[in-house]
């Protein structure tokens, strides 16, 4: 579950009151000398299967990453695509403190990542609520051992809930949610806690396509509102180019950066109507098919 892991610091509450600065639609990602917000250097995972190797020269070990760079600025709203396994959820759930790499660094405002922590907050494909809980329960659970005061802790939670778009909906529990709702009560949680880093994996992935137009539209307004740092993953282009100040495009497995290509457009004109088909949206999106297609072409001959 998201948002999990304790914490007793009397700053914390402080955070839901502090006043992000407004994101400034003239940065240029990720452009040498910037304030970086997550870095990896020469990131590799390799994943050992039980028992080690099956035979000599027969390794079970799944090598998922290999040497992944990555340098992504505060602020920014970074997108990765790749081809299916190639390491994209495993790169998301180190820089989450999930699992630890095995060589390379993952570095949170300069420091290495060494564990899981209030300033990033996951979302997942699936929407992890408890059941037991109303929407309003679930928000109020993840700020337990952040908010003393539960009167409080009520008034945040709503105040993320409307955030959303769940205002008349407080009281209903998961099994009286759309899908779409349910996401909605999943990123207010992970808003709620007050996080610098949003890490969300395939977030809309299990939303009908109308559904998830409308919280790719809500997730744009809601981070160029707060400044938050984002690292999004998604098979869907659409919603690469659609989110993204930058979009990285991952090789095949063992995963590193093949190229990151920066989307032309400013999240106020992302935000406008007619956007899908301006040109910088037409030609990015073609870009990344080609890279997209060609890595995909790859992980098929490796894996079959
Ligand atoms: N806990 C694990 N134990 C063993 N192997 C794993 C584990 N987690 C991931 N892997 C392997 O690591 C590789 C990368 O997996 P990962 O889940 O990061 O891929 P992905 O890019 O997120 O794929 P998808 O797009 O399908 O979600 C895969 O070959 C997978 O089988
Ligand atoms: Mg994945």
């Amino acid at each position: 579950m998201s948002n999990n892991g304790s914490a007793s610091e009397a700053g914390e509450s402080a955070k839901h009151s502090e006043t992000v600065p407004a994101h400034d639609h003239d940065l240029r990602y990720g452009e040498g000398g910037g304030d970086v917000k997550i870095e990896a250097i020469d990131v590799w995972k390799t994943f050992s299967a039980r028992g080690g190797k099956k035979k000599k020269g027969n390794s079970l070990s799944t090598e998922a990453l290999g040497g992944l760079n990555l340098s992504i600025s505060r602020g920014e709203f970074h997108v990765i695509i790749g081809p299916s396994g190639c390491g994209k959820s495993t790169f998301l759930d180190l820089v989450a403190g999930l699992t630890t790499a095995t060589e390379g660094t993952v570095l949170i405002d300069g420091k290495p990542v060494a564990g899981p922590g209030l300033d990033r907050a996951t979302v997942f494909q699936q929407y992890a609520l408890l059941p037991w809980k109303t929407a309003l329960g679930n928000v109020e659970f993840a700020l337990e051992n952040l908010v003393k005061d539960s009167k409080e802790r009520r008034k945040i939670a709503a105040e993320y809930l409307d955030l959303v778009g769940l205002k008349d909906f407080y009281g209903h529990h998961p099994f009286e949610l759309s899908g779409g709702m349910k996401q909605r009560v999943a990123i207010a949680r992970a808003l709620a806690v007050g996080p610098d880093v949003l890490l969300m994996d395939e977030p809309f992935a299990a939303v009908d396509a109308l559904t998830r137009e409308i919280l790719q539209h809500d997730l744009l307004r809601i981070t160029q509102e707060s400044g938050k740092t984002v690292l999004f993953i998604t098979h869907s282009i659409d919603e690469a180019v659609f989110l993204a100040d930058r979009v990285s495009v991952m090789t095949a497995r063992p995963g590193v950066i093949k190229e990151i290509v920066p989307v032309p457009l400013t999240r106020s004109e992302r935000l406008s109507d007619d956007i899908k088909a301006s040109d910088a949206y037409v030609s990015t999106r073609h870009k990344l098919w080609e890279l997209l297609n060609k890595e995909a072409a790859a992980a098929a001959d490796v894996s079959g």
